[in-house]
């Protein structure tokens, strides 16, 4: 796997959801060297921010989607569900890995995981409700109570 740039159909035009994905991107580059490098032990804090990614940019992307009426919310969601579940078997077999061997096969297999998740689900997934993006500038901003 190569270092991934940022490439103009990677954008939403739409800076909030674009600046998160170029900061995940930023993760999954920095899990192809870590892998490369042998630097096993950082994988701890890589894992944590992928959690974070899941933590606030999942829902994020799913109000807007919700807010804009977007048809395929509810399959969108199971993507992003199942990238949690393979995070965490992913973390698990890092957690019990002993051995050098070991620990190059389960980081080399996470950096790949977020390669290919990193620009499937970009490129396959999110850039589908990109045309309905526009819709948001025809709604009212959203007030506190409403959160
Ligand atoms: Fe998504
Ligand atoms: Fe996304």
């Amino acid at each position: 796997m190569t270092h991934i740039s940022w490439y103009k159909q990677m954008d939403l035009a739409y800076p909030p959801l674009d600046d998160e994905h170029r900061a995940f991107m930023a993760v999954v580059n920095q899990a192809q060297e870590c892998a490369e490098k042998e630097d096993f032990m950082k994988f701890d804090e890589l894992f944590e921010s992928c959690y974070e990614y899941a933590r606030t940019h999942f829902p994020h992307e799913e109000d807007l989607m919700e807010r804009m009426g977007f048809p395929d919310l509810e399959a969108h969601a199971q993507s992003h569900q199942q990238f949690i579940e393979n995070i965490s078997e992913l973390r698990k077999a890092y957690s019990q890995a002993k051995t050098p061997e070991e620990y190059r096969y389960i980081t080399k297999k996470t950096a790949h995981f977020l390669s290919s998740w990193f620009l499937g689900h970009l490129l396959g997934r999110d850039r589908v409700y990109k045309p309905y993006l526009v819709r948001l500038r025809n709604l009212p901003p959203r007030m506190d109570y409403d959160k």
